[in-house]
């Protein structure tokens, strides 16, 4: 083809301009979690595939395990994710749309939702980048990805996690990208999990389209926990240290610490690893019918606050001595750092952890909170000398004071504010969700963010560590219909300054047919 002479110039100029063009034009693009501010935090919550693989997953089993987070603790530790993962949970209609499959879940998948929303908790979903689901049975999402985000959107989840099966000829980029832009379009915030199980190395571009990505295979085969796997995923996890941050975190896979197989000890190494990591905190054991020593694992909320502090550092290995591994390099917000010495050999081994290894100048006076034991002892001077049986892991905090205070953990008494008008004239309702901090401190107070539709406000009242959001609904000018709005809430750590996870929440409301002369006002809130 014979180019004019100007298009030649206007190329030149092009490729001069590429060529001294400074890095920063090349910078990846803004993370996801920018937009959103979800999970700048490393998600935490329940998933069923560990334990239970595809079956027996139905409404009933998600319920109860629902149940079992808000009776266990685990909420109130601040495990807030929990639905379906691969199943059978939906089909795809003659229209293209996918279809919920109302003989495993009668409610709908919509209606699951609601019933995770009504208890506090956020709602996770499930499904494929490719044509069908990893077990096929299920489509996937290629070639509808506009439509089955809107569903997602539509059933209300917060959470989706998107595999890679059955995707052969997809470039992994090109899919995973069209997938996050569907799932912006659908407009609902939610949590964007890639699961192509290090495919592709996401660690490299995925921050950009998710919150989070697996860095590895799977951890283990439905109902079988493996010990040797774990340790094997956590080294290889180990290395992508730089690539997590708030926001955007290296996902190492979903829990196995409570279920079958371990010993109290694996459990324990197993959750202090994961936190050390900052690796997302998706249990997978059966929490119906967990040990009180699993309960106390889980929720132990000195380790959680390793895993939740807003710096969101990831931790690694900083030195080995013998078999065991010192993990350290993980500033927390407070000023004080965490260690994790993990004795991978087969006899009881002793290790001296130097304030050097901690990342703290040699001769500070420092105090050493235990994190299984809850002592706090020293100071110190120099280092430590600690003794960890085989597979047991000593997990540490260190700091120049003796107060070692946990960071935010939000609990809501719930998601989802229901409301129902009737009547002649207008009415006046008001629902409100309690929004408490399970973390040392106050925080201030929530700020609902703009763009509320014209017949919701939101007024936030704190007092001590719970503030509670109360919305004000005028059905004033609103016809008989239903209405819905998500209000988000913004909030800062106390101690940074950083913006924490962003806060969102449900608000329906009916207006049901106006009965005449009848008017129906002041609090209602059914359900
Ligand atoms: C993949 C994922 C698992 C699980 C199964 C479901 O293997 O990595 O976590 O979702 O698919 O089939």
């Amino acid at each position: 083809m014979k180019r004019s002479p100007a298009i030649l110039l206007v190329l030149t100029a092009a490729f001069s301009l590429a060529t001294l063009a400074p890095r920063a034009q090349t910078a990846r693009p803004a993370d996801h979690a920018a937009v959103d501010r979800l999970a700048l935090t490393p998600p935490m919550g329940w998933y069923p595939w560990n334990e239970f693989g595809q079956e027996p997953q139905n409404e009933t089993l998600i319920r109860q395990i629902a149940d079992a987070l808000v009776k266990s603790g685990m909420k109130d530790a601040g495990y807030t994710y929990v639905g379906p993962d691969e199943g059978i949970c939906f089909s795809r209609g003659a229209d293209g749309q996918l279809t919920p499959n109302l003989a495993r879940y009668p409610s709908g998948l919509r209606g699951l939702g609601d019933e995770i929303h009504g208890l506090g908790l956020k709602y996770a979903l499930y499904t494929d980048a490719g044509t069908l689901t990893c077990s096929k049975a299920m489509p996937g999402t290629r070639g509808h990805e506009i439509e089955d985000m809107a569903s997602f959107a539509a059933w209300r989840a917060d959470y989706v996690k998107i595999d890679w099966c059955n995707t052969r000829g997809q470039d992994i980029v090109e899919t995973y990208t069209a997938l996050g832009k569907a799932q912006r379009a659908a407009g609902r915030p939610i949590v964007h999990s890639l699961c192509s199980w290090g495919d592709g190395e996401p660690w490299k571009w995925a921050a950009a389209i998710g919150h989070m990505w697996r860095t590895t295979g799977d951890i283990c085969g439905p109902g079988r926990a493996n010990w040797a796997e774990a340790l094997k995923i956590a080294s290889l996890n180990e290395k992508l240290h730089e690539a997590a941050g708030p926001g955007h975190w290296n996902d190492p896979d979903m829990m196995i610490a409570g279920m079958d197989g371990l010993t109290d000890t694996e459990n324990r190494s197993f959750f202090s690893l994961w936190c050390m990591m900052a690796a997302p905190l998706m249990a997978g054991n059966d929490p119906r019918r967990m040990t009180d020593a699993t309960a106390r694992v889980l929720t132990n909320l000195e380790a959680i606050a390793i895993d939740q502090d807003p710096l969101g550092v990831q931790g690694r290995i900083v030195r080995r001595d013998g078999a065991v591994e010192i993990w350290a390099a993980k500033p927390l917000v407070d000023g004080s750092r965490a260690v994790l010495v993990f004795n991978t050999g087969k006899a009881p081994a002793t290790a001296n952890v130097t304030w050097a290894d901690a990342g703290f100048p040699d001769r500070s006076p420092l105090f050493v909170r235990d994190l299984w034991d809850h002592k706090t002892t020293g100071p110190y001077r120099g280092g430590i000398a600690v003794t960890v049986a085989p597979d047991g892991a000593s997990f540490l905090r260190v700091s120049k004071t003796n107060r070692f205070p946990i960071p935010p953990i939000i609990v809501a008494d719930k998601y989802r504010i229901v409301l129902r008008a009737e009547g002649a004239s207008a009415s006046t309702l008001s629902g409100a969700i309690t929004v408490r901090n399970a973390g040392s401190d106050e925080l201030p107070a929530w700020k609902v963010a703009p763009g509320l539709p014209a017949w919701l406000t939101v007024a936030v009242a704190r007092k001590g560590k719970s503030q509670t959001l109360t919305n004000t609904v005028s059905t004033a000018g609103l016809a008989t219909g239903s209405y819905h709005a998500v209000v988000r809430a913004d909030n800062i750590e106390p101690v940074s300054g950083k913006p924490m996870s962003a806060l969102y929440y449900d608000v329906d409301v009916e207006v049901t047919g106006r009965a005449l002369g009848k008017t129906t006002g002041g609090n209602q809130e059914p359900e």
